[in-house]
């Protein structure tokens, strides 16, 4: 069995389904699995992009590759894809569930309706699709469901309630999924991001939580996903990225006070530099 989940070191003719496929880390994940030989499905609501990344794996593989427009809020949709998938494509080895989007504002200023977006796409679509995949998986006797989360899932910071507390639901999800589905040879490995250069910034229209952040801090798409791609098929249970933002969460679980703090003085910091 595990000998089955090591092929997938190799990626070659194996089947990775990408949710979230048609943008950001999401396509940089597609693009590197097909460079390394993979059979790539993304799936996302823009069909134009989506057949571009298609288009761009099937050159670079020399392989099938598949686009299905799906809005993973709706779970009907889910299951509809996900069988075509399973007739058209074939079993899926690899899932990445990458769709994702973030509001960022205080909470006593969040809306319903960006609550609810939020947790639905993040969290709830996340956890339907692992759960319908994995059962095929675990049929199957082998695969990887690769989570996206984030490191605002371990590290709080203002202006990020509802998204942190939707990563920090998908990472617990998976510390309970990676359990169940172990002895069916499924890995499961949570990916926890700092800030990456993606599109994913333009959904914090203000520019308000960005702009607390440092430059020099954002990690380029590609990099995450050849990091990623380098994991898989092994232990790994998550990889947390940039290591040093990754050190101060695990410093945050040891000494929250001490956190709490300290990230509020950088932001405020941030905010004053801002201001000037
Ligand atoms: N960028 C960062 O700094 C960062 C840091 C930590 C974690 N992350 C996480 O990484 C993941 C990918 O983010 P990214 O940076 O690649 O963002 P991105 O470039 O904005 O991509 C988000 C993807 O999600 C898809 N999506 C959004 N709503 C959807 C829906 N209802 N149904 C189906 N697909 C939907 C979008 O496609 P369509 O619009 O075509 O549907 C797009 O492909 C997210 O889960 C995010 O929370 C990002």
């Amino acid at each position: 069995m595990l000998k089955r989940v090591k092929t997938l070191r190799f990626l070659r003719n194996e089947v990775v389904l990408i949710t979230g496929g048609s943008s950001g880390i999401g396509k940089a994940l597609a693009l590197e699995a097909a460079r390394r030989g993979a059979i790539v499905v993304v799936v996302a609501r823009n069909k134009a992009r989506l057949h571009a990344v298609a288009q761009r794996c099937l050159i670079l593989s020399g392989r099938p590759a598949f686009a299905y427009q799906l809005d993973v809020t709706d779970p009907d949709t889910i299951d509809q894809v996900l069988s075509r998938i399973q007739h058209e494509v074939g079993g899926i080895d690899v899932l990445i569930n990458s769709a994702g989007l973030g509001e960022f504002t205080a909470v006593a200023r969040q809306k319903f309706n960006s609550m609810a977006e939020m947790t639905h796409i993040n969290l709830l679509a996340l956890m339907y699709i692992s759960r319908c995949v994995a059962k095929q998986m675990m049929d199957q006797g082998y695969g990887a469901i690769i989570n996206l989360a984030s490191l605002a899932g371990k590290i709080p910071t203002p202006n990020s309630a509802v998204y942190s507390a939707t990563k920090a639901g998908v990472i617990q999800f998976d510390n309970v999924l990676r359990m169940e589905v172990a002895d069916y040879g499924v890995q499961v490995l949570t990916v926890n991001p700092g800030p990456i250069s993606t599109a994913f910034w333009r959904a914090d229209r203000s520019g308000s939580y960005r702009a607390h952040l440092p430059k020099w801090m954002f990690i380029q798409p590609n990099e995450l996903a050849r990091r990623i791609w380098d994991n898989v098929g092994y232990k790994t249970r998550e990889i947390n990225v940039p290591a040093y933002v990754a050190c101060l969460g695990w410093l945050y679980q040891v000494i929250p006070g001490l956190g709490d703090w300290a990230i509020k003085k950088f932001f405020d910091f941030q905010q004053d530099k801002k201001d000037l």
